[in-house]
């Protein structure tokens, strides 16, 4: 994990209220993997802590976020401009471990899609990837080159304006039997991976399911307790040092 200063390459708009931000390190960060994510800053006074995003593309020293524009710290970034220098602590977190897999469905929503796209390239050529990728609207549709390298995939729109009408759990689920996945990676809202797991469990789906968390995080590095969620025996885990990647089956959503 490094503390760098990156100067930002790029800042564009790629949907509504959606941004991809392009850093350009200043040096080597190391590996980086699908699920891996960035603790990146935002200003000073009352933004001064970092805002966690997915890492959506790794390209050398030049590394791509996306984020939806929702409070303060988002909105700073949106205004950044090419040339401006931002401070990134990165990699953070564990990653979608897919070596032992061949066959993996693909169930994104929302800004949830951006670390799948990283799993997707990290893995391009080397599994095979049905994806189901749920969007709000056909404004909020983004980055379906970045997941042609499926070998399948479904988009949803909530109100059919682009792609199938309904969300990406239904799509999985209605085409579950076609595919025969080994393994099963999603990231989302909350709602979502809730679907997801409900429906795992009343269909009785043993395949393995990872699901990549996000919550609210301070130190992004397992300091400060902030990102703590709820484990299914009753404990604890930090989203940021234990996550933000985890067996469905082993986390409360
Ligand atoms: C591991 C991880 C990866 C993430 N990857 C992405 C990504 O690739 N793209 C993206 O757009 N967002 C991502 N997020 C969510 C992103 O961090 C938050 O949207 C962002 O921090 C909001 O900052 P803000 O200052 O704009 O909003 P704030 O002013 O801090 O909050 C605005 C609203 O957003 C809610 N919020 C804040 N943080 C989170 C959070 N972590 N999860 C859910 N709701 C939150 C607040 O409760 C509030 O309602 C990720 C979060 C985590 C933990
Ligand atoms: S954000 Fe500080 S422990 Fe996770």
């Amino acid at each position: 994990m490094k503390d760098l200063t990156a100067t930002v390459k790029s800042n564009e708009k790629i949907a509504e209220n959606i941004y991809m931000i392009t850093l350009s390190l200043p040096e080597d960060a190391g590996e980086i993997h699908g699920g891996q994510f960035v603790n990146l800053s935002t200003g000073s006074g009352e933004n001064l802590l970092r805002r966690p995003l997915g890492v959506c593309i790794a390209n050398g020293r030049d590394v791509s976020v996306c984020y939806q524009v929702k409070g303060k710290g988002t909105r700073y970034l949106s205004e950044v401009g090419s040339g401006r220098e931002l401070q990134v602590l990165l990699p953070l977190g564990n990653w979608f471990d897919l070596e032992k897999y061949k066959s993996v469905a693909v169930v994104g929503g929302g800004v949830g899609i951006f670390p799948l796209i990283a799993t997707i390239r990290e893995f391009s050529g080397k599994k095979d990837f049905y994806s189901y990728i749920g969007f709000r609207n056909k404004n909020a549709v983004c980055l379906l080159d970045e997941l042609s390298g499926s070998k399948r995939l479904t988009v949803t729109t909530d109100d059919g304006s682009y792609g199938k009408k309904g969300n990406a759990v239904e799509a999985f689920f209605s085409d579950a039997e076609n595919i025969n996945a080994d393994a099963i990676i999603a990231c989302g809202p909350p709602v979502m991976l809730k679907a997801l797991k409900a429906k795992l469990a009343e269909e009785g789906v043993k395949t393995p399911c990872f699901v990549s968390l996000e919550e609210r995080m301070g130190c992004g590095m397992g300091a400060c307790l902030v990102c703590v969620c709820k484990t299914s025996d009753g404990g604890n885990a930090r989203v940021c040092r234990d996550g933000p990647v985890f067996d469905i089956t082993e986390v409360q959503l």
